[in-house]
C-alpha cells in the first residue's frame, strides 16, 4: 500500500523557466514528510510532479527520475492516470464537487476511472473511507445531502475521504489546513498522524508548528532570488531541522530571521 518516493536529479520547468532544480530526495513509506520554504520556492510545483499533475499545464515538463518503489513514474510506458490513482492529492481549499452528494463525492474516484461497484461494495467503500477520514459519525445520517453543505473542515475531511477511497499508496497535501480554523486544523493533523500508518504522506505547510507536530522528516526548499530556480536545501529529521539544522539558510528560515 505505502510506497517509497525517490526523486533523482529532478528538474521542473514551466516552458523555458526552470522552476525547481536538481531535487534528490528519498521519502520513506509509512511516514509524514513536510515541505517548507518561502513563497515561490517551488513546493507546490515539486509536489505536483509526484503524481504527474505538473505536466497537465501546457509547456510544463519534468527531467530526471521519480521512482515509486522501483518504478519510474516518468517512464514512457507509464500511464499518468494510473499514477494519479496511486498518488492522491488534497488541495489548499477543500474542493468537493458541490452538487454531488457526500456519498458520490467519496465515490468520485471510482466514477472517474470507470470502475463499477455494486451497491454493497460502494456502501462499504463509503463507510471505510469516511471512517478513515474521521468524518463518518458526523455525516452517516446525511450521505445523500450535497457535499457543499458541510463546514470547511468537514469538506476537507471529505476530500481526504475521496482521496483514500481509491486506496492510493501516497497522499500529497498542499497546505491542507490553510483555509481552516484551529479546531479543524487539529482534526486534520490528528488524521494525518493516523494516515501515516497506511500511506506515505507528504504535506506542504507554511506553519512551522504544524510541520513540527505532524512530520518525521522535513524538506526545506529555497530560492536564491526572483527568476532563479527553487532548490532543496536541506532534508533531515524534523527535530534536527527545527533545533539544529546543518545549513545557515535553514536556520534563518525556521527561526524567522528570513530575508
Ligand atoms: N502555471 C505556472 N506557470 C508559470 N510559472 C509558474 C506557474 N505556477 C508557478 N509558477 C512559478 O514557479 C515558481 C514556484 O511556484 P510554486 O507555486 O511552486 O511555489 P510555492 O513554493 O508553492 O509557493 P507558495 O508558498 O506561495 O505556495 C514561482 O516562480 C512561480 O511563479
Ligand atoms: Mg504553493
Amino acid at each position: 500500500m505505502s510506497k517509497r518516493i525517490n526523486a533523482i536529479d529532478l528538474n521542473v520547468y514551466y516552458g523555458d523557466f526552470l522552476a525547481v532544480e536538481g531535487v534528490n530526495i528519498d521519502i520513506e513509506p509509512r511516514s509524514v514528510t513536510a515541505f517548507i520554504g518561502p513563497s515561490g520556492c517551488g513546493k507546490t510545483t515539486f509536489l505536483r510532479t509526484l503524481n504527474r499533475m505538473h505536466e497537465v499545464l501546457p509547456g510544463a515538463r519534468v527531467e530526471g527520475q521519480l521512482l515509486l518503489d522501483d518504478d519510474n513514474i516518468y517512464d514512457t510506458a507509464v500511464d499518468p492516470v494510473t499514477v494519479r490513482s496511486m498518488v492522491g492529492m488534497v488541495f489548499q481549499r477543500p474542493n468537493p464537487f458541490p452538487t454531488m452528494s457526500i456519498r458520490d463525492n467519496v465515490l468520485a474516484g471510482y466514477k472517474l476511472n470507470g470502475t463499477r461497484l455494486s451497491r454493497s461494495q460502494s456502501d462499504q467503500v463509503v463507510e471505510e473511507a469516511l471512517k478513515g477520514a474521521n468524518l463518518w459519525n458526523e455525516v452517516k445520517d446525511r450521505l445523500d445531502k450535497p457535499g457543499s453543505g458541510l463546514s470547511g473542515g468537514q469538506q476537507q475531511r471529505l476530500c481526504i475521504a475521496r482521496t483514500i477511497a481509491v486506496k492510493p499508496d501516497v497522499i500529497l497535501m498542499d497546505e491542507p489546513c490553510s483555509a481552516l480554523d484551529p479546531i479543524s486544523t487539529l482534526a486534520i493533523e490528528d488524521l494525518i498522524n493516523e494516515l501515516k500508518d497506511t500511506y506515505t504522506v507528504v504535506i506542504v505547510t507554511h506553519n512551522m508548528q504544524q510541520a513540527a507536530r505532524v512530520s518525521e522528516k522535513t524538506a526545506f526548499f529555497n530560492i536564491a532570488g526572483t527568476g532563479k530556480p527553487g532548490k532543496l536545501i536541506e532534508y533531515d529529521e524534523t527535530t534536527k531541522i527545527f533545533s539544529n539544522p546543518s545549513k545557515k539558510d535553514t536556520e534563518n528560515y525556521v527561526s524567522g530571521r528570513f530575508g
